[in-house]
């Protein structure tokens, strides 16, 4: 009647409607290299305190290796009734070894096993994004030297505010970018914990050197306490959340380029082999893959909400609930990482309209802030400063008009120290080049910063 594992209790047969629902091994297969990986560990740690001996041990790290090859060749059978990754496996196995592979869950429960498997995926999937992020940024910090002259308009509330240096938006996104490595570097110190050996949850009678297992897995630590491990997923949901975070940043980016990329704004040109058409308007040419990395987020979200109310409320220690956490994990995860390995050559290959940029810088006063920082640098306080070029603005939106189109004599009335020299502050390559705070949009400042990155992602 059974073939399962945890059997011996049962008089009766799982319905078959159970093992449906109950099923993981349709999304935890990908599992496969970890879970081999942690058993191939856990059994020469056996072996090394004496609880298997060293042939055993052989036997069973050349069984798992061989059925790796199966599984990697496409010939490894999954069936739902063997639920999940670790049962598959651990039935191979058997099946190759005998009673010798029915040793290998010494000490072992599937509740600290699934818990160490998905440590080492995050573990490779947190490795594997920063270096993705790590491209993005290099896209990014590539454009600089070729945009360095280009001042594009800075907004707030979507309206035209200060000039700002085409760099300084790439090393925006760049620093977005670089907190978001920060955030996955500190999630992998949590991530970095050795569960196994938890077992069940108390721990076990046998005499089991957990931290020789956490070197074998390259794991910094190990779990202090047996009860908090099994139960624990926060590194999980910090992935999850450092994912979303990501995501968000991508969805900026994507809106911001989406704008850009429209006849009222134009921009930029977006690469043809990033874009598609539309099946009735010929003359259609939509930015779809920005568009998808912005509706992407909301699924990157939703997976973040998923396991965070996954949780709530879950007893000490293992439940099956948990089993629900793989899912939107891996679901963020490859969605993350498409949309990085998209965004990158996206950056690199987007034209700067650069004439139709220029053309139209003009409008908008983006320098009506310079000029009020030059009547506080003459004496002028700050709030009458602001009064005096809100009343020019005033004068130059009735005219339609620039303000470096105003008079010198409505600029000596509007205060007597703009003088001549007030026309060297006005006009937006004069505004960006007056800046000189650290950190500003400042030429220079810019400069430095490009060359700080440059050197830093080296
Ligand atoms: N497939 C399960 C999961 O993903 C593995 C652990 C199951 N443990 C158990 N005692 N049923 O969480």
């Amino acid at each position: 009647m059974t073939n399962k594992a945890w059997s011996g209790v049962f008089e009766q047969a799982t319905d078959r409607r159970v093992e449906l629902f109950s099923e993981s091994i349709s999304f935890d297969h990908r599992l496969y290299a970890q879970d081999i990986r942690c058993s191939i560990a856990h059994a020469q740690m056996l072996a090394q305190v004496g609880l298997i001996s060293a042939d055993e041990c052989r036997q069973i790290e050349q069984g798992l290796e061989a059925i790796r090859q199966e599984i990697e060749q496409g010939n490894f059978a999954f069936r739902t009734e063997l639920e999940d990754i670790h049962m598959h496996v651990e039935k191979a196995l058997i099946e190759r070894t005998g009673d010798v592979g029915r040793k290998l869950h010494t000490a072992r429960s599937r509740n600290d096993q699934v818990s160490t498997d998905l440590r080492v995926w995050v573990r490779d999937a947190i490795d594997l994004l920063d270096g993705r992020l790590l491209d993005l940024q290099k896209a990014f910090v590539g454009r600089c030297d070729a945009d360095a002259d280009v001042i594009l308009p800075g907004y707030t509330h979507m309206q035209r505010a200060q000039p700002v240096l085409a760099p300084h938006y790439w090393l925006a996104y760049t620093e977005k970018l670089e907190r978001d490595r920060g955030r996955l570097a500190d999630c992998r110190k949590r991530v970095n914990v050795l569960s196994l050996g938890a077992a069940a949850l108390a721990g076990t009678t046998l005499p089991i050197d957990r931290h020789d297992v956490a070197k074998r897995l390259d794991f910094a630590d190990v779990a202090r306490n047996s009860l908090d491990v099994s139960s624990d997923r926060d590194f999980a949901i910090e992935f999850a959340f450092a994912l979303s975070l990501i995501a968000e940043h991508l969805s900026t980016w994507a809106e911001e380029w989406i704008l850009w990329s429209t006849t009222e704004f134009n921009f930029i040109k977006l690469p043809q082999t990033f874009c598609t058409g539309s099946s009735i308007m010929p003359q259609k040419i939509n930015p779809d893959v920005l568009e998808l990395t912005r509706g992407k987020t909301a699924r990157v979200i939703g997976n973040l909400t998923r396991l965070l109310v996954l949780v709530k409320g879950l007893p000490l220690a293992y439940n099956r609930d948990l089993q629900e956490d793989k899912e939107p994990l891996f679901d963020s995860f490859d969605t993350v990482r498409m949309c990085l390995e998209l965004a990158a050559p996206l950056v690199a290959g987007t034209e700067l309209k650069r004439d139709v940029i220029a053309a139209r810088l003009d409008r908008g006063h983006l320098d009506a802030t310079t000029l009020m920082e030059f009547l506080i640098k003459h004496g002028v306080p700050q709030r009458t400063g602001h009064e005096i070029v809100g009343k020019l603005v005033r004068t130059a939106l009735e005219r339609d008009c620039r303000l470096a189109d105003l008079s010198q004599a409505e600029f000596t009335a509007a205060h007597p120290v703009l003088d001549s020299r007030v026309y060297d502050s006005l006009g937006a390559a004069n505004a960006v080049a007056a800046f000189v705070s650290y950190g500003s949009t400042a030429p220079a400042e810019v400069a430095k910063q490009v060359a700080w990155w440059k050197q830093k992602l080296a």
